[in-house]
């Protein structure tokens, strides 16, 4: 059955699902498990305008329901991005939509301006606020309204759609949400990963290097759903992005009830690299069997139920 393209802002998805920055890589690696284009989009590793090391390993810790992680923004910064990594995306007819940080508002500035030249080969820019200001008192973006709102304020004068990607880990969320869209994001992704650590019990050290990583998968999903069912009650025509836990259909819709436009798949790439492909087929069967011609008509379920 053929359904409405899904709307976020300026930006029309013809599926409701695309992959979470960061757990598909740059995203052409996994052309060879499944068609890029067949995907609402393809959102990419965060970049930066400079190249960045990323954290001392070990860096992934599975747990029982999920993962941390403390990648760390590895990357070779966004000049490589546009020579390498966007003609492969290109290549294999991906929507493409690059996700990027910095340390200071104005590294958020700085890549923007750089991806602006390509404006016409990207869909949209994801801003994952989730990074320390080391420009200033070293608090996240994510966690204070007013360089949340700076940060989107300074990249939306290049004319570049903005999805503004919020973290779970701050009663402030509604807040910032208010603030970005202010600012001028067209859309919110929530949610980045949640704050947590694991000790090794043999060694009494933290697992990961850096101690504090950020968990994922079905473990934070409970977490998601409050956060988009929040922002979505307080913020009725903001377009939601729902990420956090999907791994099935199910969770897919879950997310969607509670409030999003349309869902990425992250963590679940790592048990199975055709996982984002698979989640949107069964969604589709999904809608089919009920009939479901918009998926408008799943997206806030929860609240008007
Ligand atoms: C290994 C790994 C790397 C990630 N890298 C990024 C990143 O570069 N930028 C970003 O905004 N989020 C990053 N994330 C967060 C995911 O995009 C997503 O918000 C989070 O994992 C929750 O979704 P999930 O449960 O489906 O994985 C990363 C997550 C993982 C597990």
């Amino acid at each position: 059955m053929k359904r409405k393209p899904v709307s976020l802002g300026k930006v029309e998805l013809d599926q409701p699902l695309m992959t979470a920055s960061g757990t598909a890589g740059y995203g052409a690696e996994f052309a060879d498990y499944f068609g890029l284009h067949d995907l609402g989009a393809v959102v990419t590793k965060s970049v930066a305008h400079f190249e960045w090391p990323g954290n001392r390993a070990p860096r992934l810790h599975p747990t029982k329901s999920g993962m941390l992680n403390s990648v760390g923004l590895q990357g070779s910064g966004v000049d490589h991005f546009i020579e390498h990594d966007l003609p492969a995306l290109e290549r294999a007819g991906a929507k493409v939509v690059p996700s990027i940080w910095g340390h200071s508002v104005d590294d958020y500035r700085v890549v923007t301006e750089k991806l602006a030249e390509v404006a016409d080969r990207i869909a949209a820019i994801e801003v994952n606020l989730s990074c320390p200001n080391l420009g200033g008192d070293h608090t996240m973006f994510a966690h204070d309204s007013r360089l949340a709102g700076q940060i989107i304020e300074q990249c939306e004068r290049f004319g570049v759609p903005l999805w503004a990607k919020l973290s779970p880990n701050t009663d402030l969320l509604v807040d910032i949400a208010r603030a970005v869209l202010a600012a001028g994001s067209q859309a919110l992704t929530l949610v980045n990963t949640v704050s947590g650590m694991a000790i090794d019990i043999g060694t009494g050290r933290p697992t990961l290097g850096t101690g504090r990583g950020g968990l994922s998968g079905p473990a934070i999903r409970p977490i998601a759903v409050r956060c988009i069912y929040d922002v979505r009650a307080a913020l009725p025509n903001a377009k939601i992005i729902g990420v956090g836990g999907v791994v099935d259909a199910e969770s897919a819709v879950e997310l969607m009830m509670a409030g999003a436009d349309a869902v990425q798949v992250g963590t679940a790439t790592f048990a199975d690299p055709k996982a984002p492909a698979k989640i949107l087929k069964a969604l589709n069967k999904w809608a089919d069997r009920r009939g479901i011609t918009d998926w408008s008509q799943v997206t806030s379920a929860a609240h008007r139920a």
